[in-house]
């Protein structure tokens, strides 16, 4: 039997997108079938017995994790996008990453206000992205319970800043 962690399926690769970054890649986890079912069964089971109303994700990786736990708690699910790549009317959030800066957006109709949600992503680096989806979320309403990773960089910042706003923060590792 494997014993293969989830950690132990994501590789990283140095100088992507930018010299001094090491991108960790989650395509190869995935890409393996035992990887990408652990991967969403461990996030799964962080949140058991929490009630969550709505599935949020964060381009574009997260959508893949937060579509598949959506499903898989049989819940709907909503993508928050990079600018312009939304249809209906929209609330916009700048945020900082540790490569660049851009813009962030939720349909203004995406969520009821008082609904619990998920917040799913790939990876938390400085956390600038997940805050943008938290102010999002928020500005919407909506309640979030935790917010789900499989990978958070701690040295970068991105817990302690979420958890410095009172939120609910799991990883599968780091
Ligand atoms: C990556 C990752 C997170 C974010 C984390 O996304 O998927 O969303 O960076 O960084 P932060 O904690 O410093 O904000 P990226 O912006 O590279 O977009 P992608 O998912 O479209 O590749
Ligand atoms: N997003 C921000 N930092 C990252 C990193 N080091 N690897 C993959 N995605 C990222």
């Amino acid at each position: 039997m494997s014993t293969k962690t989830v950690r132990d399926y994501i590789r990283t690769i140095s100088d992507f997108p930018e010299p001094g970054i090491k991108f960790r890649d989650v395509t190869t986890l995935l890409a393996d079938p035992r990887g990408f079912r652990m991967c969403v069964d461990q996030l799964l089971h962080l949140f058991t017995g929490q009630k969550i109303e709505k599935v949020v994700a964060l381009d574009a990786r997260g959508f893949i994790l937060g579509g598949a736990i959506a499903h898989q708690l049989g819940l709907g699910f909503v993508p928050i996008r990079k600018k312009g790549k939304l249809p209906g009317p929209t609330l916009s959030q700048d945020y900082d990453l540790e490569y660049g800066s851009a813009v962030m957006e939720i349909h203004e109709d995406a969520l009821v206000a008082g609904e619990r949600v998920l917040l799913v992503d790939d990876l938390l680096a400085t956390g600038g992205t997940a805050e943008a989806g938290v102010k999002l979320i928020e500005r919407l309403g909506g309640d979030i319970v935790g917010c789900g990773f499989v990978i958070d960089l701690p040295d970068l910042g991105g817990r302690a800043r979420l958890e410095g706003l009172g939120l609910r923060v799991e990883a599968l590792c780091s």
